[in-house]
């Protein structure tokens, strides 16, 4: 199978790579700004698939399209460019797979919900809060569509990155260095985080196996941010200058509003794979820790 990875660069779409080149299909991966030595530059805005494809001698059979502007707050404050880079980019990528009849997977997130019941299964009904949680739907139904499309909804993601700039990762870092510090963390938003590492495993299978529609991917662990650090700052016994501080969202100063009881349940993907071993978030460290990922 030959994969174009749109937002290869990214925590996702790195590990989807991985994977994927693991299995032995070959990848064309993307960055915007980000260069690395497994990417090459796509605009999706700008670039014309046909003649980027040409150019790269690359004939995909699927597209993976990991990439967005994931900055919530940003979003809520710049409307237009959330727009342009979420849904006219999603749009554009959908037209090529119209076109070339080739299936397109779309990872998606659960601020499509509005938090008073989750977490949520995929029949539930949506209802985004924020402008980055509505162009993300507004994207999935570009995307469904497509007579071969895959959605997959994730949420609050860890793994290795080259930036170090998932949540987790940062703050494994931060109990590594310890620099003084006061983190001001929610205690009230909860979620399932999920490793990278498992969401690529899991878009392999769903891909290989030629499933179509929609997927909630989410994890057995089901944290707020204050919870989530409390737990890994236990593994780390001697930590004295990372602190936290639990605050209540409403007096947590972000621009763009948040579901509180988000996250998504898994059944239709672990009824569909009973034998998917999922990481938590301990096992995740106690591997990090003895250096085996
Ligand atoms: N991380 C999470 O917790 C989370 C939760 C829910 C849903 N998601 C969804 O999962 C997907 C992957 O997220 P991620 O965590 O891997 O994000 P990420 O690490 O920020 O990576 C995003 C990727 O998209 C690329 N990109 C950003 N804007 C682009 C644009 N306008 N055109 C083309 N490429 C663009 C980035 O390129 P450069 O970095 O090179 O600029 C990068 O490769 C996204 O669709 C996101 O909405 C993530």
């Amino acid at each position: 199978m030959n994969i174009f990875v749109v937002g290869a660069s990214g925590l996702v779409g790195s590990h989807c790579t991985k994977v994927f080149q693991n299995n032995s299909w070959l990848t064309l991966g993307t960055h915007l700004n980000y260069p690395t030595s497994e990417t090459v530059y796509f605009d999706p805005l700008i670039d014309n698939l046909k003649d980027f494809f040409s150019v790269h001698n690359f004939a995909p059979d699927a597209i993976v399209h990991c990439a967005a502007l994931t900055n919530v707050d940003f979003c809520e404050n710049n409307v237009e460019t959330s727009h342009k880079a979420t849904v006219l980019s999603t749009a554009k990528i959908v037209e090529f797979c119209k076109e070339a009849e080739i299936p397109l997977t779309y990872i998606s997130t659960d601020y499509v919900f509005d938090g008073k019941q989750g977490p949520y299964s995929e029949d539930a009904s949506v209802n985004p809060l924020n402008v980055y949680g509505a162009h993300k739907l507004e994207a999935e139904r570009l995307v469904s569509s497509l007579k071969r499309n895959l959605i997959l909804r994730i949420t609050n993601v860890y793994g290795e990155e080259l930036r170090s700039k998932n949540f987790i990762a940062r703050l494994m870092e931060d109990l590594v260095q310890q620099p003084e510090k006061m983190l001001n963390l929610p205690y009230d938003q909860f979620a399932t985080p999920i490793y990278a590492g498992d969401i690529a495993n899991m878009v392999f299978l769903l891909l290989r196996d030629q499933k179509n529609g929609l997927y909630h991917l989410g994890s057995s662990d089901y944290y707020s941010r204050y919870h989530l650090a409390v737990k890994i700052s236990s593994y780390f016994e001697k930590n004295k200058s990372v602190k936290f501080n639990p605050v209540q969202t409403i007096n947590a100063n972000q621009a763009a509003v948040r579901p509180l009881n988000g996250g998504l349940l898994n059944n239709k993907f672990l009824n569909e794979y009973p034998n998917f071993s999922l990481t938590n978030v301990d096992s995740y460290i106690l591997k990090s820790l003895k250096n085996e990922l």
